[in-house]
């Protein structure tokens, strides 16, 4: 197959902040993608043919065959011996479709010739009469210059069994390393850096939920890339069921990112006149890893149904009381919540059936009347009572053996075979796909928030999907119908009553991805809320998201999940650059501590809202175990900052830490922001004084500002204003 250029093929260059996306269709072939990156400028036709010459690879090696670049749907046919972007057959024929382009529309205008266009989408329709297959591909590059793209397969003929649709874009030889990450229970996010040799790099998940141990965001990096430097392709599948992420590198160079929906075995039979459309596979380009995140979060902001409002302050009962449901204790809590400036007050795990452990009660969802004799009413009166909003914990998709759902309709758990699945927290999953067991379920969520004015749904998810079949169909997979089943229940909840937020949450952080953030509001981001386990997990939870969808909470002195004791400061510093709230036992906490507590409380109030709509800097940072972060108002008016020292400093004498994301042609005034005395082991640095010091954003920016002497595992906050 030779990359000759077609006498005319139809060539779309979009362009946004920054970001090109050079789009060619030749006769004959799948689209391919012959520029992703750094923005090309105008051009006209003759310019944009050109670029894409001089972007073509001829793979004439020999012995090779000669395959030129793999499209977005990456095809056999065409000599390319990578991954097949579509895997399926009828029967065993029909395994190699050949697709031809039949249309390419731009934001619904056919396009025949070239087309430049900034934030647009395009449509381009391919079919292979012979295995009886269509093929819409749609590609947008949105406004923020992240590019995403969908494909869905039509079946014109008989039956066809799909088992992958996968897209994937081309990057730049020089891109030689990845960078994604791993995770587990309380260690989400953990990145995970490699070189880009010959060969797949391929994450799978098979959990049906997107994982603790989710590859999240996938790079691509020039060597030694970080925060601040390197060029970086980045891509990211947005489902939060089976997923596949994917850089692959051939042995004559091309190298490849991509990924889609991960199918179970039979999953997908398409019947004559049937489709199958995959997720969005999310494209983000950038000078270094922030300005990658810079387009997630840019991209999440511009959503209408972004959040909003002030993010209210938040306590969550969780590690106050765990499943100990007692009246007294929670309404004092709720007391003392309202005292310190908590705006929404959430219970968690434990109020509903015979929920009084773990063991029993999911499935059952009304107010226990053991533990909530006359409902759950005292509890939201007095919370409201005290200025707060009502929020409660539901895990909706689960199922105890010991409930009057499992033994009701045993049928409804997922399982693939006449045994159910191994048990994780002696937990099922529910069959969504069900239609009757749909009902049940979202008829329980909507008589609880009939009954009660609940403004916030804590949504989790605590174990993993093993065996996801549908029992009353012999266990045939049910995965891909879960998942869409549960993006309804989610929609369809908060469409019943407006102004509700849902958090996703998953055993921590084990649901965050972009297809879950169209139904929810933000996630909580690990169930460890030790502020030196915090510092990474947030650092690296922000590639994707920005702070306000983060959840994130101050809570006791000694870390019920690390048994590490840390000052309030560091803990609330830690905290400070979320969604701000309390995972803390308040009846315990001295009046001192939470006289403290309050003060943070309002300290976040009068900055969050730069907090919530700034730009996000990590580093760069000055020394290994110091840490800066900074998150600058988008006009360059105001920033805070924070240095943190998660260890000794090595190098002696504090390093400087310099303050990205500054205008270096204005001045600024630095004040150093605290609440209660200074953090341990302070040494004050020459600049720090009460007053401000004011400074060129120049100096800012290239010199930056000695970090103060801080014993390990201590932070100091820093707000920055621009002056007149
Ligand atoms: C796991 C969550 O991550 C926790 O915050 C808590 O809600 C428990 N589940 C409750 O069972």
């Amino acid at each position: 197959m030779s990359d000759q250029l077609a006498a005319a093929p139809i060539v779309l260059h979009f362009r946004s902040s920054g970001c090109s996306l050079l789009l060619e269709s030749p006769p004959g072939r799948l689209p391919l993608v012959r520029h992703w990156g750094a923005d090309l400028g105008p051009l006209d036709g003759s310019a944009a043919r050109a670029a894409c010459l001089a972007a073509a690879v001829t793979g004439r090696l020999p012995g090779e065959l000669d395959t030129g670049p793999a499209s977005l749907v990456p095809e056999p046919w065409t000599g390319w011996m990578g991954r097949p972007g579509l895997v399926g057959s009828r029967g065993g024929r029909d395994w190699s479709p050949a697709f031809t382009v039949s249309s390419v529309r731009l934001d619904g205008t056919e396009v025949t010739g070239y087309e430049e266009a900034g934030p647009a989408i395009a449509e381009i329709t391919a079919v292979d009469p012979e295995a009886r297959l269509r093929l819409v591909l749609t590609v947008e590059m949105l406004a923020s210059g992240l590019v995403r793209a969908r494909g869905r397969v039509e079946n014109e003929g008989a039956a066809y069994d799909l088992a992958e649709l996968s897209l994937y874009l081309p990057v730049p030889t020089r891109a030689t390393e990845l960078i994604d990450f791993s995770g587990r229970w309380g260690m989400e996010r953990q990145v995970q850096r490699h070189g880009f040799g010959v060969g797949s790099h391929v994450r799978e998940n098979r959990r049906g939920r997107t994982g603790l141990d989710s590859a999240y965001v996938l790079h691509a990096t020039e060597p030694g890339s970080g925060f601040a430097h390197g060029e970086t392709w980045a891509v990211h599948v947005a489902w939060s069921g089976n997923h596949r992420h994917v850089a692959e590198r051939d042995s004559t160079g091309l190298a490849l990112l991509g990924g889609g929906e991960l199918l179970l075995p039979g999953e997908i039979r398409l019947e004559t006149g049937e489709a199958h459309t995959g997720p969005w596979v999310y494209a983000a380009y950038g000078e270094g890893l922030d300005r990658v995140a810079h387009r997630f979060h840019d991209h999440l902001r511009a959503r209408p149904g972004h959040v909003a409002s002030p993010r209210p302050v938040t306590l969550n009962t969780w590690e106050a009381v765990y499943f100990e449901h007692d009246h007294d204790k929670l309404l004092e809590l709720a007391r003392l919540a309202g005292e310190i400036g908590v705006e929404r007050f959430v219970l968690d795990d434990g109020w509903f059936g015979a929920r009084r452990d773990s063991r029993a009660g999911l499935g059952d969802w009304t107010v226990s009347e053991d533990v909530w004799p006359d409902g759950l009413h005292p509890l939201v009166d007095a919370v409201h009572a005290h200025g707060m909003e009502f929020g409660l914990w539901v895990e909706p998709e689960m199922v105890n053996p010991d409930s009057d759902l499992a033994r009701t309709h045993p049928e409804w758990i997922m399982a693939a075979r006449t045994e159910l699945p191994v048990e994780q927290r002696s937990q099922h999953v529910l069959n969504l796909s069900i239609p009757e067991c749909y009902d049940t379920v979202l008829r329980q969520l909507l008589a609880l928030l009939e009954e009660y004015d609940v403004g916030y749904l804590k949504w989790d998810h605590n174990r993993d999907h093993v065996e996801a079949g549908l029992r009353p169909l012999g266990g045939v997979p049910s995965e891909h119908a879960q998942t869409l089943a549960v993006y309804q229940l989610m929609a369809q909840v908060r469409a019943a009553r407006p102004g509700l937020e849902i958090e996703s949450c998953a055993a921590g952080g084990g649901r965050i991805d972009l297809g879950i953030m169209e139904v929810t509001d933000r996630v909580w981001v690990s169930d460890v809320s030790d502020p030196l386990e915090r510092q990474r997990l947030m650092r690296w939870t922000g590639q994707l998201l920005p702070p306000e969808l983060m959840g994130a909470h101050v809570a006791s002195p000694h870390s019920h999940t690390t048994s590490r004791r840390h000052s309030l400061s560091f803990r609330a510093a830690s905290a400070f650059f979320g969604h701000f709230g309390v995972e803390w036992d308040l009846t315990s906490a001295t009046p001192g501590e939470r006289a403290e507590l309050a003060g943070w409380i309002a300290l976040h109030r009068t900055h969050r809202e730069l907090l919530h709509t700034g730009r996000v800097w990590r580093g760069p940072d000055p020394a290994d175990g110091i840490w800066s972060h900074g998150v600058v108002a988008q006009d360059g008016s105001e920033a805070l900052y924070t240095f943190t020292s998660l260890t000794w400093c090595a190098t002696g004498a504090p390093p400087h830490a310099r303050l990205s994301g500054l205008d270096p042609d204005a001045r600024y005034r630095v004040r150093p922001l605290s609440v209660g005395g200074p953090p341990a082991g302070f040494v004050a640095p020459a600049w720090w004084t009460e007053k401000g010091f004011e400074a060129p954003g120049s100096a800012l920016t290239r010199i930056g500002l000695q970090v103060p002497t801080l014993h390990p595992e201590q932070s100091v906050l820093v707000h920055v204003e621009r002056l007149a």
